[in-house]
């Protein structure tokens, strides 16, 4: 084994764990639940595009306050919706004025005649269900007849005492922008890899949840109802000791617990939005007692926001950003080396593979619901303090 560099082959990734356009086989799991698509505040008088998973959509929010998420081609003659005008009912092409509802209905056409009363009923400009939750509009873009309930979350419905539900989307999570340049699956299978946090975020780059977090931790996996779960044991020295539970719920919901080791249960829920293959974006939702809560929560590696550092401070305090973004756009699984300490990735992959296999036989994946009640998910994912 020479190791020469000279001899490494072609290098592949597995392209059904990781794609997410129509078609493919993550794409089409994924496609069978609610996805966020922007904080409520994003659908609004003015026509704004967004990206999810590989399509381009425009989202806006009518007069009467219902948000719209529609193909972005004019199903007249393909003109750019993004330049339409939101009128009271939906959004109006800019091209020939057909007006279109938030479910794509054609409400007008003003350069037909009798405005088209007889042609409207015929045309529809394709669409997707949105609803609004938690601070957040969710989209479902998958089979029409399989359309399930949205989850909710026990996390984020019992409310304490002066406490709100706060949205952010300014990549709390990815440890530096708001939108990561890589694959979604590299940042979600690194909820389940906390052996990380004693290296990467303590001995690597010292300034980072340094403490208790930097304990080598004793780690211990589960499946449940909807997931992968994970126990990281930290023996305090001082009497105490840290059980921290960390949670997946499938497909891309993580439940990750304070890293300022607040005690108690997780305060936030996080969506590993993949905007296409290379791209993912995380939105959060968490019970908080002040606005803007959520983005102070932000590790500053070296003392500074991760905007602000220099490239030769990425090399010295490097993140969760630097070393996933650092496996590039889609990690080449060809050339891992799997070891004892990646049995919760592993455990992790398994289970989506159970699911994509469960759509390619015309089954149900795991974790939905259209019965009403059943929607809601309970979580144990928290810093768990104990005294001995
Ligand atoms: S292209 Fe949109 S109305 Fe003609
Ligand atoms: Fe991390």
């Amino acid at each position: 084994m020479t190791g020469s560099a000279y001899l490494l082959g072609e290098p592949s990734y597995d392209a059904d764990l990781t794609r997410v356009e129509r078609g493919t086989a993550m794409g089409e799991l994924l496609r069978r639940y609610w996805h966020p698509v922007g904080l409520s505040g994003d659908a609004g008088g003015r026509p704004r595009r967004v990206r999810i998973l590989g399509e381009d959509l425009i989202l806006f929010r009518d007069g009467e306050g219902t948000p719209g998420l529609v193909y972005p081609r004019c199903c007249h003659r393909g003109t750019d919706l993004y330049y339409g005008k939101v009128e009271q009912k939906g959004i109006r092409c800019c091209y020939h004025g057909w007006l279109f509802g938030p479910e794509g209905h054609c409400l007008d056409m003003p350069v037909e005649p009798q405005g088209g009363e007889n042609f409207k009923p015929k045309v529809r400009q394709p669409w997707y269900p949105l609803e609004e939750r938690y601070g957040l509009i969710f989209a479902y873009m998958g089979p029409p007849d399989l359309q399930p309930l949205l989850s909710r979350f026990e996390l984020l419905e019992e409310i304490g005492e002066g406490e709100f539900i706060e949205a952010d989307d300014s990549g709390v999570g990815t440890g530096g922008g708001a939108i990561a340049p890589c694959n979604w699956l590299q940042h979600y299978e690194n909820v389940m890899d906390p052996l990380h946090v004693p290296i990467l975020h303590d001995g690597f780059s010292g300034t980072q949840f340094v403490g208790p977090m930097g304990i080598i931790p004793e780690v211990r996996y589960e499946t449940f109802a909807h997931g992968v779960r994970s126990y990281q044991y930290r023996d305090l020295g001082d009497g105490r000791a840290l059980n921290r539970i960390t949670e997946t719920v499938l497909p891309n919901v993580r439940v990750v617990a304070s890293p300022r080791l607040v005690p108690g249960a997780a305060e936030s829920i996080g969506w590993t939005l993949p905007l296409d293959s290379t791209t993912y974006r995380i939105y959060t939702a968490a019970r908080v007692k002040e606005r803007a809560a959520i983005r102070r929560q932000r590790s500053k590696p070296g003392g500074k926001v991760w905007a602000e550092m220099t490239e030769q401070e990425h090399q010295d305090y490097p993140g969760d950003w630097e070393a996933q973004v650092g496996q590039g756009e889609i990690t080449y699984h060809s050339e891992e080396h799997l070891g004892e300490s990646d049995r919760g990735l592993l455990m992790l992959r398994g289970m989506l593979r159970r699911e994509l296999k469960k759509v390619a036989e015309g089954q149900n994946p795991i974790g939905l619901t259209r019965t009403p009640g059943q929607e809601l998910i309970t979580c144990k994912a928290g810093n768990w303090f104990e005294q001995f």
